[in-house]
C-alpha cells in the first residue's frame, strides 16, 4: 500500500486548480439508469470511487466511454448510455467497497420497475443506515424487502406513483434517491425536509436537463412532476466546494497565500466564514478564491449540521488547523456518531484534543511533530496531510487508498504550490 511522506515547515504559495465534486459526481452517474439515451458528464474527477462507480453501472449494462484526456489533465468526460440493462443487482463485493453504490437503488426501480442492492454497511464514520432512503421510496408505492444482506425493491405493477416524503432527518443520500425515483414516477411528488446541500442542486439541474420537472430547487420542499421517460443531456460536474476547503485550510496552516482556481464560493460560504474568523484572509474574484494567513491563528467553536451551515466533511481539516491555533477550539460533531478516527493520529504529533461525546476541546499547541499515522477515513487522511505540511520533521501517511478516494492527484497539486511531499509504494 502507497505511503504519503511529508517534510513540513513549507510556506504554500501559488495556484490550485480545483477538480470536480466527488460528492456530486457519485449521485449524477446513476442518473444514467434513467434514460437510454446518451449522458454526458463534463469535469468528472479522476477518483477511485467514480471509477468504482462507472465499474458498477457497467455490471449492470451501461457502457461508459471515456473522451480522450491528456494525462496532464484534471478531470475529464464520460459518456455514460444504459441503452438496455443487463443486471439490476448491485453485488456485495462491489457495495462493500463503495458505500455510495446505494445510490443505484432509486434509479434502478424508476427505470426497470425493481432492485436488488447489498447493504452498504457501516463505516469507519458511522453506521451509516438507509432506513430514510427505504421509507421514501415506499412512500413512492415500492414494497421493500430485506433478506440475506440485500435490499430489494420492487414498483407495484401500475409503476411507480408520486407521494408525499417527508424526512424526519435530513440525508442527502435520501434525498438522492427520492429525487432520481420521483423523476420517474406518475404524478407528484414533495419531499419535506429535503437536503439542500449544492450537490443536490447539481443533480436537480442535471435532472432538469434530462427533461425532468423539479420546483424549490435548493430549498428544503421539492416538488417533483413525474414524467414517462427522461432524455440524455451534457451536464458539467460543479466544482469541489470539500476538496477546495481543504486547500484553504492548507494555505492557512502554512502560512501561505494560495489561489483556489475553478471554486465556487458561493458554496463555500460557511467554510469561508469560519476561515476567516482564524484570522486567515479570504479574497474571491471570480472563480479564484484566495486564501492567506500570517501569523498564528485564532481558535474559533465549531458545529457541524447540514447545508448551508459548516459541513461535516471539513470539521477534520479544521481541526488540524486549530490544533496550533493559540488558544481552546471546540468542535462539535452533530452529524455522524464517529467522526473523530483523526484524533489520536494528531494527537501523535503533539495535538492535546480531548474527545467527549460528541465534542472536541482542541488545545492549541506550539508546534506539532512529525511522525508516522496512519489514515482511517477519507477527511481524516485529509487532516493528516494538513498536519505534516506544517509539523516539524518527516510525516509518514500511511492507507493513502483513503485520500484517493476523494482527492484528486493530491500530492501533485501541492507539490505546485511548494509542499515538499511525496507518495512512495510500500517494500
Ligand atoms: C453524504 O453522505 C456524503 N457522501 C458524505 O460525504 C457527507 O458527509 C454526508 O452526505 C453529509 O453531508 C456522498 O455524498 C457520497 P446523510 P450520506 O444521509 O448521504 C443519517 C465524504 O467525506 N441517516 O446526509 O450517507 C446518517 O447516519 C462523505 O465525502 C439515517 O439515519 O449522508 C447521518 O447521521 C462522508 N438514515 C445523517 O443521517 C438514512 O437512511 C446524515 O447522513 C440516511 C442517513
Amino acid at each position: 500500500m502507497d505511503k504519503i511522506i511529508i517534510k513540513g515547515g513549507r510556506r504554500l504559495e501559488g495556484r490550485i486548480p480545483i477538480s470536480g465534486a466527488k460528492n456530486s459526481a457519485l449521485t449524477l452517474l446513476p442518473c444514467a439508469l434513467l434514460t437510454d439515451e446518451p449522458l454526458t458528464l463534463r469535469n468528472l474527477p479522476r477518483l477511485a470511487d467514480v471509477d468504482g462507480f462507472g465499474h458498477l453501472l457497467n455490471q449492470l449494462g451501461v457502457s461508459t466511454m471515456i473522451e480522450g484526456a491528456r494525462p496532464e489533465d484534471f478531470g475529464r468526460v464520460m459518456t455514460l448510455r444504459a441503452g438496455r440493462l443487463t443486471s439490476t443487482v448491485a453485488p456485495y463485493d462491489m457495495v462493500r467497497k463503495m458505500r455510495a453504490s446505494i445510490l443505484v437503488l432509486g434509479p434502478l426501480l424508476a427505470r426497470a420497475g425493481e432492485a436488488t442492492v447489498s447493504l452498504p454497511g457501516g463505516c469507519a464514520i458511522g453506521n451509516r443506515p438507509i432506513d430514510l432512503h427505504l421509507k421514501a421510496l415506499e412512500a413512492l408505492g415500492a414494497e421493500i424487502e430485506l433478506t440475506a444482506g440485500y435490499v430489494r425493491a420492487v414498483a407495484p405493477k401500475g409503476g411507480l406513483r408520486g407521494g408525499h416524503i417527508n424526512f424526519p432527518v435530513v440525508s442527502v443520500g435520501a434525498t438522492e434517491n427520492a429525487l432520481m425515483t420521483a423523476v420517474l414516477a406518475k404524478g407528484t411528488t414533495v419531499i419535506d425536509n429535503a437536503a439542500r446541500e449544492p450537490e443536490i442542486v447539481d443533480l436537480c439541474r442535471c435532472l432538469v436537463a434530462m427533461g425532468a420537472s423539479i420546483e424549490g430547487i435548493g430549498s428544503e420542499k421539492l416538488t417533483i412532476h413525474g414524467k414517462d421517460r427522461l432524455h440524455g443531456a451534457t451536464y458539467r460536474v460543479m466544482p469541489d466546494r470539500i476538496e477546495a476547503g481543504s486547500y484553504a485550510c492548507a494555505a492557512a496552516i502554512t502560512g501561505g497565500s494560495v489561489d483556489l482556481v475553478g471554486a465556487n464560493a458561493e458554496d463555500m460560504t460557511a467554510i469561508l466564514d469560519m476561515l476567516v474568523q482564524t484570522g486567515a484572509h479570504v479574497e474571491v474574484k471570480g472563480d479564484v478564491i484566495h486564501v492567506s494567513a500570517s501569523g498564528r491563528l485564532k481558535p474559533v467553536n465549531i458545529s457541524t449540521a447540514p447545508y448551508p451551515a459548516f459541513p461535516t466533511d471539513m470539521q477534520a481539516q479544521f481541526m488540524a488547523m486549530l490544533a496550533l491555533a493559540d488558544g481552546v477550539s471546540v468542535l462539535t460533531e452533530t452529524i455522524f456518531e464517529n467522526r473523530y478516527m483523526h484524533v489520536p493520529e494528531l494527537a501523535r504529533m503533539g495535538a492535546d484534543i480531548q474527545v467527549t461525546g460528541r465534542s472536541a476541546v482542541v488545545r492549541g499547541v506550539d508546534k506539532l511533530v512529525g511522525a508516522p499515522v496512519m489514515a482511517t477515513d477519507l477527511r481524516a487522511s485529509m487532516s493528516l496531510i494538513l498536519a505534516g505540511l506544517v509539523a516539524e520533521g518527516e510525516t509518514q501517511v500511511s492507507r493513502v487508498y483513503h485520500l484517493d478516494r476523494g482527492y484528486e492527484r493530491l500530492e501533485e497539486k501541492l507539490q505546485a504550490v511548494g509542499a515538499d511531499i511525496e507518495r512512495v509504494g510500500s517494500d
